[in-house]
Order: structure tokens, then C-alpha cells, then sequence
């Protein structure tokens, strides 16, 4: 049976039934509900990261949501700020000067949440990492003045959230890929989620793949970078995040296939970062979906960097400065040029930039008189 099934699922694959490939996966809705961020927190609140919740409002859905608004308010700096109306119905919609020279353009503005997202700021000590849902807005860093996460104001989290893809993902289609696409998707009720603020180093970082309450893998998060330490530590590193798992995970969450990403301190001690559905909408990073949901037990490669505890899960890291692959989130980025123009960083670039536009206006200009002459 079981190699019918992989028959099937290999022609699944040559012949593009990416359908047949999701049932194969099989992931549901259900477990994507589960993985919502209220869901586990409170189960493991002891063993991650301080954070808080707070009901995102249809409003700033909406606001979100809305290509046209590329203004991002939400107060400028972390103060409290004094409400003389304390409701959110105030939000202006966009306005646009009658003066056709200057136009400007309003914000809409929440001074209710703005209120409590800064009270959780204060709370958490001032800096957030913040997420929705599922998602934070990694694909985004690159437009934070400080290429970062990190947020101190509600303006802040605007602004990554309004660029980022993975947000829109959480509000638009959070079940794509789930293997029970027919049924009716469930409510889900928004949330705006915020971690305080934590320095992780990424070589700390680790993807564990639990499936029917097993820990059956484990791979470098960064997988893009070589990391001296993981490879001269790989047993210490393996057994601490198995003893995480078996003493505070396995058995205590509401699926038994499911996806944890831990942090290992540089005092050994295993934090839990995130919970994700086990499926193709997460990022197998050194493996493959098709490994994982086989049915056959992992088996590591004999490669240096892929090794199989006895009984216990596989362990893949990249191995040497040869492996480096470029970062996912790269294609995210904007181009160099623009980088290099907008900053002024490269005169040349930027008199070629210029020369372009010139040739570009010639062109069109020549264009419109050949047009009126004809
Ligand atoms: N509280 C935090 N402070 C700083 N960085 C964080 C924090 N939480 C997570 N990160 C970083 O952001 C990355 C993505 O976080 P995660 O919660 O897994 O979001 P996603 O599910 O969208 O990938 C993590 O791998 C980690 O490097
Ligand atoms: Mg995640």
C-alpha cells in the first residue's frame, strides 16, 4: 500500500496534481486554527517569549488591507498619547487637497488602539517584535529605517505590516494549501500579537517536524548561512532540544502533526519561538514535504550534517561555506540600484538613472510630435 501511495504520489508530482500533493500532506483547516498564536501561547506560555494580544479591530483590517493608503499613522512616537475622543470611529479617510500642486494625504488615524498598543509596548519594555495571527512581516524588513522588526510604535508595525506579503497572506488566505479546501473556512477572529523584543542570534535557531507526536526532524533555521558552532555541538544541540520536546511539548498540544521552532541561548537553554501547520505552507527548510509526510522514516544521508540519532530524529545543518544559498526573503527586497540611488550611495549609477529618464522623455516627446504630425 505504502508504496502505491508513494507511486501515486511521485506521478502526482511529475504530471502537476499539486491537488493530489495536498492531500497527500493533509493538512487541515483545523490544524491551521490551532497554530493560531492565542491557540498555543497559552499552553507554553512558560517556555517562550513575553508577549500580548490584542483584538485587531475591523477598521484596521480594512486599513490594512487598502492598496491606497500608503500613509502610515498611528502616532510617531512612544508616548501616551492624552484622547480627548476615545473612539476609533474618528478614522479619516484618505483627503486629497483641492490644490492640485501639493496634495496631501491623511492618515486614518485609531486613537483607541493606538492607546493600547502603546500601553503593551510600555508593558513589554518598550520594543516589540510584532505578528498576526501566523505571520510576522519578514518579507518587509528592508523598508524599516532600521531594516529590522523591531517596532516602538504603532506607526512602526503599520508600516511592515502594510508592505508584507505574509500579512496579507494571514488576512486573505490563511487555509490556501489546506487539504480540506472544500469545507466552509472557519471565523477567525484577528489579532495583533506582541513578543517583546528579544536579540536571537539565528545560528541559535531550529525548525523541529513533529509528526504523530514524534520528533522525527530537525533543521538549522537559517539554513542559508554555515555555522562553526552547530557542527562541533550537534549532540549537545540535538539532545537538549529532544529533552525540550519530550518534557514540556510532546503530548500537550492540540494536534500530534505539527511544526516548532525553537531558540537554544548560548547557555543551552531551548526556548519555543513558534508553532506552524504541518504542510506546504511552511518552509521544510533542509527537507523536503515529501520526506516528511512519506510515511517511510527519515533516514540521513551519511552525509556530515545529516545525522540520525538512535531512535531519534534527523539533524540537518549546512555543513560548509560551499552550501550557502541565498536568503528566501531576498527576492522581497527592492533592487540594489534603487537602494544605491535612493541613498546617493552610487553618483554613477545615479547619473545613469538620470541620462535614462532623459533619453526615456526625448523618446516619448518625439513620439507625441510624430503623433500630432500624423
Ligand atoms: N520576540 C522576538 N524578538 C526578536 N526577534 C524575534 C522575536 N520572535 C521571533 N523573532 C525572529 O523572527 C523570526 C520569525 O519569527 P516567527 O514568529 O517564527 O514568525 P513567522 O512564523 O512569520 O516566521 C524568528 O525566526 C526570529 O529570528
Ligand atoms: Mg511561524
Amino acid at each position: 500500500m505504502e508504496t502505491n501511495v508513494n507511486r501515486l504520489f511521485l506521478m502526482g508530482t511529475i504530471c502537476g496534481w499539486t491537488h493530489f500533493r495536498y492531500i497527500i500532506c493533509s493538512m487541515k483547516k483545523e490544524q491551521v486554527v490551532n497554530c493560531q498564536f492565542s491557540v498555543w501561547y497559552p499552553i507554553f506560555k512558560k517556555h517562550t517569549i513575553k508577549s500580548l494580544i490584542l483584538p485587531l479591530p475591523q477598521n484596521v483590517i480594512d486599513y490594512l488591507l487598502d492598496d491606497g493608503t500608503l500613509v502610515v499613522s498611528g502616532g510617531d512616537n512612544n508616548n501616551q498619547q492624552n484622547q480627548t475622543n476615545n473612539s476609533d470611529s474618528e478614522e479619516e479617510d484618505v483627503q486629497w487637497s483641492d490644490d492640485e500642486t501639493t496634495t496631501t494625504v491623511t492618515a486614518p488615524e485609531f486613537p483607541e488602539f493606538n492607546s493600547k498598543v502603546l500601553e503593551a509596548i510600555n508593558t513589554l519594555g518598550g520594543c516589540v517584535f510584532p505578528k498576526l495571527n501566523w505571520s510576522a512581516p519578514r518579507d518587509a524588513n528592508w523598508i524599516a529605517l532600521n531594516s529590522s522588526l523591531q517596532c516602538q510604535s504603532l506607526s512602526d508595525i503599520f508600516l511592515l505590516f502594510k508592505s508584507s506579503d505574509f500579512i496579507t497572506h494571514d488576512l486573505t488566505q490563511p487555509f490556501l494549501h489546506s487539504s480540506d479546501e472544500d469545507s466552509q473556512n472557519p471565523a477567525i477572529n484577528y489579532e495583533l500579537v506582541l513578543r517583546k523584543w528579544s536579540e536571537l542570534l539565528p545560528g541559535g535557531e531550529f525548525r523541529c517536524f513533529i509528526k504523530e507526536n514524534k520528533l522525527i526532524g530537525i533543521s538549522q533555521r537559517d539554513y542559508t548561512q554555515y555555522y562553526h558552532h552547530i557542527s562541533k555541538q550537534e549532540a549537545q544541540i540535538c539532545h537538549s532540544i529532544q529533552e525540550f520536546f519530550s518534557q514540556h511539548v510532546q503530548y500537550q498540544f492540540l494536534d500530534e502533526d505539527f511544526v516548532l521552532d525553537v531558540y537554544r541561548d548560548s547557555w543551552g537553554k531551548v526556548w519555543l519561538i513558534d508553532l506552524n501547520p504541518f504542510g506546504e505552507v511552511t518552509d521544510s527548510l533542509l527537507f523536503t514535504w515529501e520526506e516528511l509526510t512519506s510515511g517511510n522514516s527519515l533516514s540521513a544521508n551519511q552525509e556530515e550534517g545529516d545525522t540520525a540519532q538512535q531512535d531519534g530524529p534527523v539533524f540537518r545543518y549546512t555543513t560548509s561555506d560551499v552550501t550557502v544559498q541565498p536568503s528566501p526573503c531576498l527576492s522581497y527586497r527592492i533592487p540594489r540600484d534603487f537602494v544605491d540611488l535612493s541613498t546617493g550611495e552610487d553618483a554613477y549609477k545615479l547619473i545613469d538613472f538620470l541620462k535614462l529618464k532623459k533619453c526615456q522623455q526625448e523618446d516619448s516627446e518625439e513620439e507625441v510630435e510624430e503623433e500630432v504630425r500624423q
